[in-house]
């Protein structure tokens, strides 16, 4: 019987160590220099599936922009990357710091990677949707384990994400399009599984296929391409503990192959930057610590901002000061086509 060859087995380079491994947290706070980062005008976007917001029309980023590209030249996209929100365990008063920096930052777009309740209440929802109505850039959010309707098992099993979708409304979107960049928003997190740890993500690969074939679909290589799930693909130490995502490996090779950039995830409430290279291309796997929780792990509060140029993504983690603040703690630069970290340059200016 003629038995078909199976498929070849993706071939990855895992870059451990020092140079390509970053685990970025607990480093020195340093105070931020404001508004020193240039970043070029661009094309206003196209209507997207993400929803322009009422006040985002009333101030047009398109201004805001152009004022920054007559201090210097050149294009850079950049990112906010939230995570673990925990409405219900929040920090108040990081709330408010939040939506200020959010607004100092002037993001294209927010990425919130899941968890943005603790138990599904009603009233988590409602707090998260306060702040993400302050925000004047659109948001990309993937819902996360916690944000199931934790003490209802019949919601859970029926629809678990109809409360996440209802509550959170026209506040955030599954994806977001511009001439630059296309993000797509990638379910991990289940209400329920066949195994004791339901908190544990689960990746479908059709789905991330079917996630691959969107970005592709939206331009070409020149467009950065970015995936916004809950729970790591790739994570420090490999998927166990906590980050046993299942099908997890199998839904990061079909986004490295499919041409991904970046995978933004959350549920660690750790930083970390991981890359991962298939044939020629490079894509990076980037963890964010809890925004806004006062329960954090061995790491604080924090979130990332990821400018992207041609060749780097300038990753700047910010963590939370103990006045209730945020500061930027570092910045790594990824390289885009080395697959390799490349060290802050000692007199660049921050943000
Ligand atoms: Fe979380
Ligand atoms: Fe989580």
């Amino acid at each position: 019987m003629h038995r078909r060859a199976p498929p070849p087995r993706l071939r990855r380079r895992r870059h451990h160590g020092r140079r390509a491994h970053a685990r970025l947290a607990r480093a020195r706070p340093r105070a931020p220099a404001l508004g020193r980062r240039a970043r070029g005008a661009r094309p206003r976007p196209p209507a997207g599936d993400a929803r322009r917001r009422t006040r985002r029309n009333r101030q047009p980023r398109g201004l805001l922009l152009h004022s920054r590209s007559c201090e210097l030249p050149g294009a850079v996209t950049r990112i906010l990357h939230i995570a673990d929100l925990h409405f219900g365990r929040e920090d108040e008063r990081l709330v408010a710091a939040l939506a200020e920096e959010a607004e100092r930052l002037a993001p294209d777009v927010i990425v919130a990677a899941g968890d943005l309740t603790t138990f599904g209440r009603r009233r988590e929802f409602a707090a998260c949707r306060a702040l993400f109505e302050r925000f004047s850039a659109p948001v990309v959010a993937s819902p996360g384990n916690h944000d199931v309707p934790y003490a209802n098992m019949f919601s859970r099993l029926v629809s678990p994400w109809g409360r996440f979708h209802h509550r959170m409304g026209d506040t955030v979107a599954p994806r977001y399009r511009d001439h630059q960049i296309a993000v797509e928003s990638f379910e991990t997190a289940r209400g329920a599984q066949w195994r004791l740890d339901w908190s544990l993500g689960k990746a479908r690969p059709d789905q991330a296929r079917e996630v691959a074939r969107r970005l592709a679909a939206h331009g070409g290589r020149e467009t950065l391409r970015v995936v916004a799930c809950h729970h790591p693909l790739v994570a420090p130490g490999g998927l166990t503990g906590r980050a046993k995502t299942k099908y997890g490996a199998a839904a990061a090779d079909v986004f490295i192959q499919g041409g991904a950039d970046l995978v933004l995830t959350g549920h660690m409430h750790q930083v970390f930057a991981l890359v991962e290279r298939w044939d020629g291309h490079s894509c990076w796997f980037v963890g964010a610590s809890t925004a806004l929780s006062r329960r954090t792990r061995d790491e604080p509060a924090g979130f990332n901002v990821l400018d992207v140029d041609d060749h780097h993504f300038s990753m700047h983690v910010h963590v939370a000061t103990p006045e209730g603040g945020f500061v930027r703690s570092e910045t790594r630069r990824l390289d885009r086509a080395e697959a390799e970290l490349v060290p802050e340059h000692p007199g660049e200016p921050g943000i």
